[in-house]
């Protein structure tokens, strides 16, 4: 199969193009034709090894896809060959910057007919993210106010849907060119980061959702109120501790199942959330995308269109 891979951590230029051995299935697991995949924050932290060095070379980036099933696994019963589906693969599992995976079958769900795979592929970890964000840790409200940074990315893009579809009143952040995307998301109020500090200008929040991390994420705790709650995803938000307890400080366990799949599924059958903004890219653009994404100013995802 085609892949993109890497045999050493480094910048952009290690990711090489080429032929690797075809997966099969194991126990369990089914052989998926990945049609569309994509990329994520985390991708060029892994490559250049910021995280830890990766268990074995060649090494192939990738966390979400969807396609379809071409082998099927012992003792899976749930899939046949044909199946579309998409999914995330498990925590310490990656390799959709190709043609093939093979994945648990639990962990992938059907796709929906209406959507297509590059809007599922763009929807996948960002939905899982921002569900188990927004719902399961912060358990966001109706009418609760909440800020949530980095609104033209891709969780943010996702999580600011989902808090409206809640009722909540929605802050977000983001620079000039991006204020018109957010606002159409459905934020109620968008900051132009780079011409207002967002804590003269937000208080009294219910939670802060943030994605970007460093000093915007220590800055939740200036705009939430007494009793507030923030959640942190972005590297670099690790281990952030309230500084008092009239806060509470959380960090989502962004862990991989079916169930937030198919909750993902429900949310976009509501016309709840639709996908993000995304830009395509082809295996042989990689390193381009890597670059773009390495650079965190981009709008919604970007994906590879694969076959
Ligand atoms: N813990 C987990 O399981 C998990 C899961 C998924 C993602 N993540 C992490 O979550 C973070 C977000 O990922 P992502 O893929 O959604 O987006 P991303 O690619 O990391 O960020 C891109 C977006 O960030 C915005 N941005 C950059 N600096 C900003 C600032 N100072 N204020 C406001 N917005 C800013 C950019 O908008 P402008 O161009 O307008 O600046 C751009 O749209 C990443 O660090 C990722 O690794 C963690």
């Amino acid at each position: 199969m085609k892949a993109a891979y890497f045999e050493e951590h480094g910048g952009p230029e290690v990711i090489k193009i080429g032929e690797l051995p075809d997966p099969i299935a194991g126990t369990g697991e089914v052989v998926i034709d990945i049609h569309a995949s994509s990329v994520n924050g985390a991708d060029w932290k892994v490559r250049e090894g910021s995280y830890k060095p990766v268990p074995y070379f060649p090494y192939i980036l990738g966390r979400d896809f969807s396609g379809t099933v071409c082998e099927v696994g012992e003792g899976v019963s749930d899939f046949t060959i044909g199946d579309e589906v998409f999914g995330v693969c498990d925590v310490g599992q990656e390799g959709t910057y190709c043609e093939k995976i093979s994945m648990k079958a639990a962990l992938c769900a059907p796709k929906p007919n209406e959507q297509s795979h590059i809007e599922i592929a763009a929807l996948a970890l960002i939905g899982l993210t921002a569900v188990i964000s927004i719902e399961d840790t912060l358990q966001l409200k109706a009418d609760d106010k909440i800020l949530i940074q980095g609104g033209a990315g891709g969780v943010a893009s996702f999580a600011i849907q989902l808090a409206k579809y809640i009722g909540a009143h929605v802050i977000s952040t983001t620079s000039a060119g991006n204020i018109d995307y957010v606002r159409g998301l459905g934020a109620d109020e968008v900051i132009d980061y780079n011409a207002q500090d967002f804590r003269s200008v937000v208080s009294n929040c219910d939670a802060v959702f943030d994605t970007v991390g460093g000093d915007v994420a220590r800055g939740a705790f200036n705009v939430l109120k007494k009793g507030g709650r923030a959640a942190f995803i972005a590297s670099g938000a690790n281990g952030l501790d309230a500084p008092s307890s009239d806060f509470t400080s959380l960090r989502p366990n962004v862990y991989r199942d079916r169930p937030h799949l198919e909750r993902v599924v429900e949310l976009i059958a509501a016309g709840a959330v639709t996908a993000p903004e995304v830009q395509l890219f082809s295996i042989d653009e990689t390193v381009e995308a890597q670059k773009l994404s390495e650079s965190r100013h981009f709008r919604g995802k970007l994906i590879f269109n694969i076959c």
